[in-house]
């Protein structure tokens, strides 16, 4: 039996579902689904996979059967351990299992690179040259995303930083790029499986090289900016193997990744070079400038009962929420304001909370309509006419610093104008700092009020304040 249309077809197949499902994901009514549809693709493509078999002569592969227990082996594995994170994993540690995952496909990748590269099957120029550059940034994708992953995990916790490290960097990286052209040319004396080891040893530090000096606020971009090299280094092997559900669903992860770090380091104002090469992403860093005033505290009773009888109310989640689970009591607070005739909007900053859509995601989870929920370009001329805005958890993407104070890091990062409304209700459980890990003026100004506590305590203390008043209203009627 040929299977090659078999094979073919099936790859076609997954292509267009890999897209399909891509499309769909892009908007938060339908990426559910575009996560499914995108999924029976990759079952699609790894099923296909094992119709190679079928055109191998048992005497060319002697170890077939062994091999094929292998790859059912890992597979099972991988399933298994894929499984039981996503299952498992909280949603603001979804980074972390991102930049894992992101290190398997590079390692994979740069794994393949190597088979072919030890199994000289790599036999002309241009052959040769994907496969290097493939393996070089399979590699460094790897290695990166492991020390992305400890680093986000709290495993590694300080940045290691020595002077001239750019250049080091950059000599390391050209180091590898020599190494590789050994491996394509061939010296004297030096056996190639060497020369192989040596170039996928310095690829592998450099990419640790890399990653070890930035920090902070940083981190989610250099991960989106690894996935996009995993999925390069993808695309480069479905190209040495002649597999085109690879080279496809390479390309798509690449060009998605490429385009999401751009957007990212965008709604931070930054570039990816400056993300990746002057290392201030670090709460090392801190502005340690003394801002005058003081916070002022108020119940969480008194900040609902003003919210009730307000006209507008704009509510800016930030990562404080997601840690306090806190976005179904979030929604019921918003349903009783809504009862007693206030207008509620929900304003989101593209970087808010932990990775792209963040907070999106939380509220979609509780119900929210979509149509309370607007970006930052389209609802911040708002907070000036707005009677109260209500910030739950968000610190850095609400601090006015970012307009204001050339020193600090976070200058020229959009913010949510959140001190424009006429009050300001922050909660928060005390004086902890955002990601970045600058002081916040907002929470010093005159018309904001700080409500201590863990998000969701506050918000069942709000809900309880206004049933209560519309029970007490009631029976005064
Ligand atoms: P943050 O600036 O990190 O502030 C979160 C605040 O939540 C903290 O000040 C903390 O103060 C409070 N908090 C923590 N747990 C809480 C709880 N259980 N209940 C109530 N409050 C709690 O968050 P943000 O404003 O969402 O900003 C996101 C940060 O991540 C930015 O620096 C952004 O640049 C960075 N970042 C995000 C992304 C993406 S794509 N999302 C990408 C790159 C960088 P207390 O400790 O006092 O409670």
């Amino acid at each position: 039996m040929n299977p090659a249309w078999i094979i073919q077809t099936a790859d076609f197949l997954a292509a267009f579902l890999f897209i399909y499902g891509l499309k769909r994901m892009s908007s938060p009514v339908t990426a559910r689904s575009g996560i499914h549809v995108a999924g029976y693709g990759m079952l699609l493509a790894t099923l296909a996979g094992f119709l190679y078999v079928f055109g191998i002569s048992p005497a060319a592969a002697p170890h077939l059967t062994m091999n094929l227990g292998l790859a059912v082996g890992a597979l099972l594995v991988g399933v298994a351990w894929a499984w039981r994170g996503g299952k498992t994993v909280p949603l603001t540690a979804m980074p972390q299992m991102v930049a894992l995952y992101n290190g398997m496909g590079g390692g994979a990748a740069g794994a393949i690179a190597a088979v072919e590269l030890l199994g000289g099957k790599a036999d002309n120029a241009i052959h040769l040259t994907v496969t290097l550059v493939g393996a070089v940034i399979g590699s460094v994708s790897f290695s990166g995303s492991l020390i992305a992953w400890a680093k986000l995990d709290g495993r590694i916790n300080k940045p290691w930083r020595i002077r001239g490290q750019v250049v080091l960097n950059s000599i390391v990286l050209l180091a590898a790029l020599a190494v590789g052209l050994a491996v394509a040319v061939g010296v004297a004396g030096v056996p190639t499986h060497v020369l192989i080891g040596l170039f996928f040893g310095i690829a592998l530090l450099y990419g640790v090289m890399l990653t070890m000096p930035i920090g902070g606020a940083d981190m989610p971009v250099v991960i989106s900016l690894y996935n996009a090299l995993t999925g390069l280094a993808v695309g480069l092997d479905g190209f040495v193997l002649g597999n085109a559900a690879l080279m496809i669903a390479g390309m798509v992860v690449g060009s998605a990744g490429t385009l999401l770090t751009l957007l990212m380091a965008r709604a931070m104002n930054r570039s990816v070079s400056n993300v990746l090469f002057s290392h201030f992403g670090d709460v090392s860093l801190e502005s340690t400038g003394e801002i005058k005033g003081r916070m002022k505290p108020v119940e969480a009773s008194d900040a609902a009962v003003t919210m009730r009888y307000a006209g507008k109310v704009i509510i800016v989640p930030g990562y404080g929420l997601a840690a306090a689970q806190a976005q179904q009591k979030l929604y019921e607070f918003v349903k009783t304001l809504q009862a007693a005739g206030v207008e509620v909007k929900f304003a989101i900053h593209p970087v808010a909370g932990r990775m792209p859509g963040h907070m999106d995601v939380l509220l979609a989870e509780a119900g929210v309509p979509y149509d309370l929920i607007f970006e930052l370009e389209d609802v911040n001329d708002e907070f000036s006419g707005t009677d109260v805005a209500l910030v739950i958890g968000a610190n850095d993407v609400v601090n006015p610093a970012a307009r204001t104070d050339k020193t600090s890091p976070i200058y020229g990062m959009p913010i949510l104008n959140v001190d424009q409304a006429h009050q300001v209700y922050v909660i928060k459980r005390g004086q902890g700092k955002g990601y970045a890990g600058v002081e916040n003026e907002l929470f010093f100004a005159d018309n904001t009020n700080m409500v201590y506590g863990d998000a969701r305590e506050v918000l069942v203390k709000m809900i309880q304040a206004v049933k209560e008043l519309g029970e007490g209203s009631e029976s005064a009627a």
